[in-house]
């Protein structure tokens, strides 16, 4: 059984680690002052914004926002997972991954057996499918179909397109060669078996097409049926142990392999408009199968692009399910991320129209398609009358828990403050962002030891985070900020600095790549990935001078407070003994300063 890899050893990798060789064995880089450049892998650019700093050990780009460690890197450009990036790495030192005893397993070596076995057997049958549909006696019929829709044999083969012949055991006969293999057919649903114990095949005269799932396996399949049958138009395989519907999207793998980066990508409602799609070059198309469209769905299309436009009927069917698609996607809707929703005419979807108007003519579709706020308010609007005080509450009472559920910060105020317009609270909105904004800044006059720090609207706490992610050096060079004396002053951020405090200190050759590994999982690394984001004018020699003078204003803040509290407190009740001397401490280090 495989435990958690011990954290002491993904450090010693990431010492070992050059990013710079990781990264240039991938994407060319140019060396550029003390950093090295290239155009971003991650986003479409014409002049480079992404930046590696052999220093920190960590990548950045200034335009998409990507950012990381050599792990990181391998598992946005690679496409691994956390344990195969490391997995990765140790392959290139030569070393073998250990694992910590007891812990929970990762996964038992018999499941990771089957799960292979499962994946072997889906790609066969796929490849028998496909085969059926050049060599079954009774395949001109899908043919046929499949030409009269327009497709290419191109972009059959490409799409891995099939047939399922009409026996019903065209499959089993095939595949059911022993016990074991029977019931791994009946666990991956492509056999089914009756009450009566009768077994055959799931899929029967259908056009079959695999689903592929983002790593490139066939997790299961969508099978079409053919004209004047009977049954579901559709047929896709149940959930199995290898097959989350709510998680894949087909078309998805192909359209990474298509693309190095992706500028945007495009959700659509059917297997067809995938597939017609890319028979007219536009290879960034994906379909749900047959659900709405989930969080989850959404998170994996935030992995690869930072603009999905979601594309529908214009009929109210296609209305009410872009809706659905749109209440489902806030809660992981990221700041950065731009959500637009294209409404095609009625009857039409994205197959019939690309073959009516041509690539460019639909590519132009996606780029006027609504942005999010349009469609969220245009929508409300139908059902709320803002013309009486009555509407702008309902209205109110009905977009406020949707805004609430966004994920990004920005997103969130955008709704905000287009909320306010219609209810015509905008003033009001106006002012409580002004206060929010100038708390946020600084409530003391500056004095020149703090011009550096203004030079960025960071708080004292954000500050000296930043800082210490950029140099975790400073923990153990300035010996006189000590956190911990803040540790019950209740002060925002104040956790994070101290915990990442601690890491630095305790681990003083750590650089950048090192501590935001640390706190991979952490429940603030969102916040520690903004902070890394924003760029902060200190320079390197600057650092330790701002990083001090931040805490000696945490310091002054907090006594300040203390102060007022046991002002005011002497006026309720005499003060104890310990507290006026506390007192008169610190009204001896407010004069002296
Ligand atoms: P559509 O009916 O729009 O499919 O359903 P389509 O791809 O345009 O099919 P053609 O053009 O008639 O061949 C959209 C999607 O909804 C799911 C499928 O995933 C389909 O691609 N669906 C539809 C089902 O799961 N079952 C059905 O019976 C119908
Ligand atoms: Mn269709």
């Amino acid at each position: 059984m495989a435990g958690k890899i011990p954290r002491d050893f993904i450090d010693d990798l990431l010492s070992r680690t050059d990013v710079v060789d990781i990264v240039d064995n991938r994407v060319k880089l140019k060396k550029a002052g003390k950093n090295y450049q290239a155009c971003c892998p991650f986003h479409n650019e014409k002049t480079p914004s992404f930046t590696v700093s052999q220093d920190k050990q960590f990548y950045h780009c200034f335009g998409c926002g990507a950012h990381g460690n050599a792990i990181s890197f391998l598992m946005e450009f690679d496409r691994l997972e956390f344990v195969e990036a490391i997995e990765e790495l140790a392959r290139h030192h030569g070393l073998e991954v250990p694992r910590e005893q007891g812990g929970p397993p990762a996964m038992s070596e018999a499941k990771k057996q089957q799960q292979e076995d499962d994946y072997a057997l889906m790609e066969k049958v796929a490849r028998f499918f496909q085969q059926q549909l050049r060599t079954h006696a009774k395949s001109g019929r899908a043919i046929e179909y499949l030409k009269g829709r327009g497709l290419s044999g191109d972009v059959v083969k490409q799409w891995e397109i099939g047939f399922a012949p009409s026996e019903w055991d065209g499959l089993l006969n095939s595949f059911g060669n022993s016990g074991n293999r029977v019931r791994q057919l009946i666990d991956l649903k492509l056999v089914n078996q009756n009450d009566q114990g009768k077994r055959y095949d799931f899929f029967r005269d259908r056009i079959m097409f695999p689903i592929r799932d983002r790593r490139g396996r066939v997790v299961g399949f969508g099978g079409r049926v053919l004209p004047d049958e009977s049954g579901p138009k559709y047929l896709n395989s149940p959930e199995t142990r290898i097959f989350h519907k709510g998680q894949e999207l087909f078309g998805y793998y192909q359209a990474r392999q298509k693309n190095r980066s992706l500028e945007r990508m495009i959700v659509v409602e059917g297997y067809m408009d995938v597939v017609a799609l890319s028979q007219f070059d536009i290879n960034i198309a994906t379909a749900a199968l047959g659900t709405a469209t989930t969080p989850e769905h959404l998170q994996l299309l935030m992995r690869s692009t930072s603009h999905i436009v979601c594309c529908y009927d214009g009929d109210n069917a296609g209305r009410q399910a872009a809706w659905r698609a749109l209440e489902n996607a806030l809660p992981a809707l990221k700041d950065g991320v731009k959500l637009t929703f294209l409404f095609l005419p009625d009857g039409e979807d994205p197959d019939t129209m690309v073959r009516k108007i041509g690539s460019q003519a639909f590519v132009k579709l996606t780029d006027e398609a609504l942005p999010l706020s349009r469609f969220f308010f245009e929508s409300l609007l139908k059902t709320h009358e803002v013309g009486t005080p009555e509407g702008k509450m309902a209205l109110k009472a009905a977009a406020q828990p949707l805004i609430d559920s966004v994920l990004g910060d920005n997103q969130k105020l955008l709704l905000q403050e287009e909320l306010a317009k219609h209810t015509g609270e905008y003033d009001r909105f106006r002012l409580q962002t002004d206060i929010a904004r100038a708390n946020q800044r600084s409530d003391k006059p500056a004095s020149k030891k703090f011009e550096a720090m203004h030079k960025t609207r960071q708080s004292p706490v954000r500050m000296m985070i930043r800082l210490l992610l950029d140099q975790p050096a400073l923990a153990t060079e300035c010996e006189d900020v000590l956190p911990q004396m803040l540790a019950n002053s209740g002060i925002a951020g104040m956790d994070l600095l101290l915990q990442i405090h601690q890491y630095c200190s305790s681990h003083p050759r750590a650089k950048t790549a090192q501590v935001i590994e640390n706190f991979r999982d952490h429940p603030h690394s969102p916040v520690i990935a903004k902070l890394l984001h924003q760029e902060h004018l200190i320079s390197d020699d600057e650092a330790s001078q701002v990083y001090a003078d931040s805490f000696a204003r945490l310091l002054d803040w907090h006594f300040d407070s203390r102060i007022e509290t046991l002002i005011s407190r002497s006026r309720m009740q005499p003060l104890s003994r310990e507290e006026k001397e506390e007192l008169n401490l610190l009204m001896k280090e407010r004069q002296s300063q």
